[in-house]
């Protein structure tokens, strides 16, 4: 299905959950954050039925995110549901990599095509400032495992959060002693967000080129979202780059996201959709269910306007609920 704008949208990603188990400072507050009850979070069997819904209207690849996703039970087998799923394609993984160790065998068997594991630092210390919590061997015993799996696609994501230049060396060289790709992410003023600046790519560039040597573009992709990658020579993986503020990729944008209360957005930044939920328990049929999820991909927003323009449509929930 195309918006309105021309845009093909096949990528639909769904946060299973508010919660998570880190409390990273540009994403969730040390305490007080009001958790969504239970009973206000989408079944399983909802979010199945709304990915059928989706499916058919040309939905092909799926992301599980959070809050952290892998809190919520039994995340494998709503993949294998999703997997199940006539013309879903791919269903991937974003997660912080705590409980990746355990329960990645069940999502390998499930047919999880790839995993992200957010880490923004290699620096014991680093980790559990940005962080608040004191788990960095957690995260590396979760990433060590999933490339125990050769077939699986294992990709970091960093925000950098100060500018550290050996931090970003340190992180980019996990892409030179191993089969992974490290993406480095510029903060965007959602949420939390908004009380960090952001490192722009063209600085990390000249940091790892002084480190590293020069960085060549590739046009190859590695999944579904917005990063574009360099090769360095000597490097295994590649670098990637999600320039939300400096490369703006809104007119290629392919996706809409699915709040863990059931919400779809058409834009990360914009509050603008609809509330599945209520037409899902008020007993909509499946085609009123379609009718509205074609018309958020319809109406889905231009593009946003990160530190231009601040309007009342400007989307209040943190990126914990939003999902990323
Ligand atoms: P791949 O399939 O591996 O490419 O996944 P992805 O990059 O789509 O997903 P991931 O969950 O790893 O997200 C990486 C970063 O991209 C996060 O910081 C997201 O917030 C950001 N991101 C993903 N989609 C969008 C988008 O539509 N707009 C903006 N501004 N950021 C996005
Ligand atoms: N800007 C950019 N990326 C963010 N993430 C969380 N908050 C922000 C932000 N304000 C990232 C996480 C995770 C992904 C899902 O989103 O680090 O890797
Ligand atoms: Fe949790 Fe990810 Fe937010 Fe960190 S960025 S608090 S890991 S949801």
């Amino acid at each position: 299905m195309i918006d309105k704008y021309g845009r093909t949208i096949d990528y639909l990603r769904i946060s299973l959950t508010d919660r998570c188990n880190l409390r990273c400072v540009y994403c969730m507050p040390e305490e007080g954050i009001r958790q969504i009850p239970h009973t206000e979070i989408l079944t399983y069997d909802e979010i199945m039925r709304i990915c059928r819904c989706m499916a058919d209207l040309g939905i092909r690849k799926i992301k599980l995110t959070g809050g952290e996703p892998l809190v919520r039970k039994d995340c494998a087998q709503l993949t294998a549901i999703l997997k199940a799923l006539p013309g879903i394609e791919k269903v991937t993984l974003t997660t912080n990599g705590i409980l990746l160790r355990e329960q990645l065998e069940a999502l390998m068997e499930a047919g999880i095509d790839a995993v992200n594991i957010s880490l923004d630092t290699l620096d014991p210390n680093l980790f559990q400032q940005i962080t608040r919590r004191d788990c960095l061997d957690q995260v590396l015993d979760g990433l060590k495992a999933a490339l125990s799996y050769p077939q699986l696609s294992v990709k970091l994501n960093c925000v950098p959060v100060i500018k550290q230049k050996e931090n970003f060396v340190a992180m980019a060289g996990l892409a030179k002693q191993y089969p992974l790709h490290v993406r480095f992410i510029e903060m965007m003023p959602i949420g939390y967000g908004k009380q960090f600046p952001f490192q722009d790519e063209e600085s990390i560039k000249g940091v790892l080129k002084d480190a590293y040597g020069p960085l060549i573009p590739v046009t190859e992709r590695f999944g579904n979202g917005p990063c574009h990658y360099y090769t360095i020579e000597g490097f295994q993986g590649k670098i990637g780059f999600i320039s939300a503020v400096t490369h703006k990729f809104c007119k290629q944008c392919n996706r809409v996201r699915l709040t863990a209360e059931g919400f779809l957005k058409g834009c990360l930044q914009f509050q603008k959709g609809t509330d599945l939920r209520k037409l899902l328990r008020g007993g909509c049929t499946d085609e009123e269910l379609t009718e509205a999820i074609r018309q958020v991909i319809w109406n889905k927003p231009v593009s946003h306007n990160f530190y231009e323009t601040e309007t009342t449509q400007d989307e209040t929930r943190v990126m914990s609920q939003i999902g990323g």
